[in-house]
C-alpha cells in the first residue's frame, strides 16, 4: 500500500492539526504566565511548545514523502479540543487531560493502523509520541496540583531555591519575594518539578 492512499497518510495528517493546535493552546497558557509573572513557569511550558512543533514537523516530513507533487490539500474530518478559558490553573488541568487522551485514546489507535498497514517507522513514531505524551501529562498534573494547592513557592520543608535571574542560591520554606541580589520578582525563581522536560 501507498502510504498517499492509507488511513495512516490521513492520521498523519489529523496528528499535525491535532499538535499545532496544542502548541497554540501551550502559547496561551505561557502567555497567561508570563501576564501573572509566572516567568519560570513560562519558560517550562515554553520547552513542551517546542516539543509539540517536532511532532508537527515530524509528521509534515512524513506526508511530504508520500507525494513528489505539490499536496495541495488533505481533507479531514475529525474533532479536536476547545476547552480552555484564560483561567492557568485550570488550563493546566485540561493540558495535562488532552495530553492523556493522546497518549491513550488517539495515538495507540494510530500506531495500529500503522502497523497493519505496513508502515513499521511511522508506527514507531506513533509509539515514541505515546511515551513523551504520558510525559506531558505527568509535567503538566504536577504544575496544575502545585499551582492549586499553593505549592509552587512554598513547601513544607526548607528546600533549595535558585533565582532564574541571577543563580543566587538559598534554602528556606518558601522562595522570595523579591531577590536580595538581582531584585528578580518570585515568578523567576526556578521551580522544583517531580519531572522534568
Ligand atoms: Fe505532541
Ligand atoms: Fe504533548
Amino acid at each position: 500500500m501507498k502510504l498517499i492512499d492509507s488511513k495512516t497518510y490521513l492520521n498523519l495528517a489529523k496528528t499535525f492539526a491535532g499538535e499545532c493546535m496544542a502548541r497554540t493552546r501551550y502559547e496561551f497558557i505561557e502567555y497567561g504566565a508570563r501576564q501573572q509573572g509566572y516567568t519560570a513557569l513560562a519558560e517550562v511550558i515554553d520547552k513542551v511548545v517546542y516539543n509539540e512543533f517536532n511532532h508537527a514537523r515530524m509528521c509534515y516530513t512524513y506526508l511530504q514523502s508520500a507525494s513528489d507533487k505539490t499536496i495541495a490539500n488533505v481533507d479531514i474530518s475529525s474533532g479536536y479540543p476547545f476547552k480552555e478559558k484564560w483561567d492557568l490553573t485550570e488550563n493546566l488541568r485540561l493540558a495535562a487531560e488532552d495530553e492523556r487522551i493522546e497518549a491513550e485514546e488517539v495515538y495507540p489507535e494510530y500506531m495500529k493502523t500503522a502497523e497493519k498497514e505496513g508502515f513499521q517507522d511511522i508506527a514507531g513514531l506513533f509509539r515514541n509520541l505515546i511515551g513523551i505524551e504520558t510525559c506531558h501529562k505527568m509535567l503538566f498534573t504536577d504544575l496544575y496540583e502545585q499551582m492549586k494547592s499553593g505549592a509552587l513557592y512554598k513547601k513544607d520543608k526548607p528546600i533549595k531555591w535558585k533565582c532564574g535571574g541571577c543563580g543566587y542560591e538559598w534554602t528556606e520554606k518558601e522562595a522570595f519575594e523579591v531577590c536580595p541580589v538581582c531584585g528578580a520578582k518570585q515568578g523567576v525563581v526556578l521551580l522544583h518539578l517531580n519531572d522534568g522536560v
